[in-house]
């Protein structure tokens, strides 16, 4: 049984069959290769991108899907999550794709050892499948990504794609800097910055993320309009520099990237979402047919 926790449990072979798998899944749609297959989505947390593309992924490889609702589940009656899980392992899913607000979750679900678990976003530490879509898109335009350097921007500190990316993107050779207000910036050694300006002629992509307000205590900054001034990613701040744009969305308009640049061909953001399904189908595929 194989889980997918965090993109260090792969190996490189697997990292480049995923890769080459969601190219191969993108040129023709495969046939129902997990026709048998049955899989539960369990999503504590808000999900738009993720939930839809891991059941549209499921289901274009013929797999079928039944998600549990957390919030009309009987947690709210005080069952605990282990036993919530192992009542629905016992209906024999062939995975669990989990999302919850902290970051040890799937190591304790997958630790039971009832199903195959696939996290789908935990806490602020691991975001797997959008590091390994990160990757792709960026691969999908640069070719080899060795040697870019990606400029990753904003609230860091709470992001897990930030994480997950950081630990893929320079395992594959890219240079990593970071951009933020010093709220935002988490202890790291990588190369940070404060100004986003001062890394404009260094990079050759900006990931830009969003303020994760349901991560913050307290509030960080009473006004966003303020913080959009300095990191909103605007054509007056990019020119005509070829600057690859990713956002893992939601993006907050204006804030985190100007109306502007989303519809401007440099921004990939919905490249990103419908790479997402392709990744996530060579996932599925690994873990559940190739393991
Ligand atoms: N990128 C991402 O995780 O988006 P969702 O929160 O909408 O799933």
């Amino acid at each position: 049984m194989q889980h997918l926790l965090d993109t260090t449990h792969l190996t490189d072979r697997q990292i480049q069959q995923i890769l080459d798998d969601a190219k191969a899944f993108k040129i023709q749609r495969p046939s129902h290769l997990l026709r048998d297959k049955l899989l539960i989505t369990l999503f504590f947390e808000n999900s738009t991108r993720t939930r839809s593309s891991f059941e549209v992924a499921a289901k274009r490889l013929g797999a079928a899907v039944v998600h549990l609702d957390p919030s009309k589940s009987s947690t709210n009656k005080g069952e605990t999550l282990e036993d919530t899980f192992a009542n629905l392992c016992a209906m024999e899913p062939d995975g669990a794709i989990i999302r919850h607000s902290e970051n040890e979750t799937p190591q304790q679900l997958a630790d039971m050892g009832m199903t195959s678990v696939i996290n789908a976003g935990a806490g602020n530490y691991a975001h797997p499948t959008q590091a390994l879509l990160d990757l792709f898109t960026m691969q999908e335009h640069f070719g080899d990504v060795k040697g870019k350097t990606i400029a990753i921007v904003g609230d860091i500190v709470s992001s897990r794609v930030a994480s997950s990316g950081i630990r893929l993107f320079t395992r594959m050779g890219m240079n990593v800097i970071l951009v933020a207000p010093k709220p935002f910036m988490p202890q790291s050694n990588l190369p940070q910055y404060e100004g986003l300006e001062e890394v404009l002629d260094k990079v050759d992509v900006i990931m830009s993320l969003r303020a994760q307000l349901e991560r913050h205590a307290s509030p960080i900054f009473d006004d966003y309009q303020e913080y959009a001034k300095h990191y909103c990613i605007t054509k007056d701040r990019l020119q005509n520099r070829e600057i690859l744009i990713l956002h893992p969305g939601p993006v907050m308009r204006n804030i985190d990237i100007s109306d502007e640049i989303l519809d401007d061909p440099r921004c990939k953001v919905l490249t990103q979402v419908n790479n997402g399904v392709y990744i996530r189908m060579a996932v599925l595929k690994l873990l559940l047919l190739d393991s």
